[in-house]
């Protein structure tokens, strides 16, 4: 095969052997010699047709092309368009979409989230750390009560009550921690960055890394936020929401039970358990748009099949590890009132396994 430079009458040759063969309804083969752009503009040499593609670029993007393939060749500008049809040759932008082809692919710094988030607990590393951060945002966020109750309860919904059977886990024991304002659309972007000081130019806020909120991740896998109309789930590990969760980038759900009350319906074993805790209810009717007037966040304990698999944590909570927990919390929080700029009334409060609602 001619690798080096055709002539403009060898060109004008080689186009009318192709017309003629497309006009007598020859099927190309891949290996068909074909005229692609060589050097200058108008220079040429043969190369198969399972190499050739269609210039639809524009001149700088097809020059860095050129220069980091050479196993794509660009069809010669003098082909015809029913020619071009005929050998049927791809249009060069869809092989730059093939980083296997040219050589380029996507390929940047990433951390998993779960790893990012093993390395905070490394920072916070009490996990009675977690009340003095939830009392600091609630205490940020402008709220002057903030409350906290151990729930012992186990509830036994069916799976198909749930938003996903993976939720079935995150019904036994939990910490709740509740004050009464609610997330800003701002407050719910950020606590989705991590490590992003979104407080930094606020003197008068006590958060200064966004990081805190993750020391929650000492005691659960699956923290969740409801605030005002929504409801978020946070799955880091992605073994609770599989059947929302499609990317590992951002694992977590956020429920508008504003506008989708029928969320509530659909899924009622995912809702009971909240009806009766600090003023929610989930009971609403018909007419009525839920809403909550607050921010209540749910912590279900580390369950021993949890901690097997969780790639945050493998200390889980049983009765006794969660009775130590509420004494180290009522150890932290003599001192933590103290410090509070909006003397916040922080409560603790307890629910036995056969509590009703309190
Ligand atoms: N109870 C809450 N009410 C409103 N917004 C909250 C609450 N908890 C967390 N947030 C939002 O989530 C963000 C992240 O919280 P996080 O505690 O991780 O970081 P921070 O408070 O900004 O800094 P620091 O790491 O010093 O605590 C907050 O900046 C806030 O916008
Ligand atoms: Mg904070």
């Amino acid at each position: 095969m001619n690798t080096g430079c055709g002539s403009p009458s060898e060109l004008k040759t080689v186009i009318s052997i192709l017309d003629w063969m497309r006009r007598n309804n020859f099927s190309p083969k891949s290996d068909l010699p074909v005229p692609v752009r060589k050097g200058t503009q108008d220079g040429f040499c043969l190369k198969p047709c399972s190499k050739a593609v269609l210039c639809d670029l524009d001149k700088g993007t097809m020059e860095a092309f050129n220069k980091c393939d050479e196993n794509i060749h660009i069809l010669h500008k003098d082909i015809s368009i029913a020619i071009i049809e005929w050998l049927d040759v791809p249009p060069l932008s869809s092989k730059m979409l093939q980083p296997e082809l040219i050589g380029i692919e996507q390929y940047g710094q990433v951390e998993p989230i779960v790893l990012r988030i093993k390395n905070i607990l490394k920072e916070y590393d009490q996990e009675h750390d977690l009340l003095k951060e939830m009392l600091q945002n609630a205490e940020d966020a402008g709220s002057t009560v903030c409350s906290f109750l151990v729930d012992m309860r186990q509830h036994k919904d069916s799976p198909e009550s749930l938003i996903d059977p993976g939720m079935a886990s995150c019904h036994g024991p939990a910490l709740w921690s509740y004050n009464n304002e609610c997330f800003t659309d701002e407050d719910f972007h950020n606590i989705t960055r991590i490590g992003t000081a979104s407080k930094e130019k606020q003197v008068d806020k006590i958060g200064k890394f966004g990081l805190g909120f993750n020391s929650v991740y000492h005691i659960t896998d699956v923290p969740s936020i409801l605030s005002g109309k929504y409801l978020l789930i946070f799955d880091p590990n992605v073994t609770h929401l599989k059947k929302y969760i499609h990317s590992v980038t951002n694992p977590g759900i956020k429920l508008n039970l504003y506008e989708h009350r029928r969320l509530i319906q659909k899924f009622p074993g995912q809702f009971n358990p909240y009806n009766g805790i600090f003023g929610c209810n989930f009971k609403i009717s018909t007419g009525e748009n839920f809403y909550y007037e607050g921010t209540l966040i749910k912590l279900p304990f580390r369950t021993p099949e949890e901690a097997a698999v969780s790639g945050i944590s493998s200390k889980y909570y049983n009765q006794k590890h969660i009775m130590a927990l509420v004494d180290s919390f009522k150890q932290t929080s003599k001192d933590l009132i103290i410090f509070l700029k909006n003397r916040a009334k922080l409560l603790v409060f307890m629910m036995k396994k056969k509590d009703g609602f309190p």
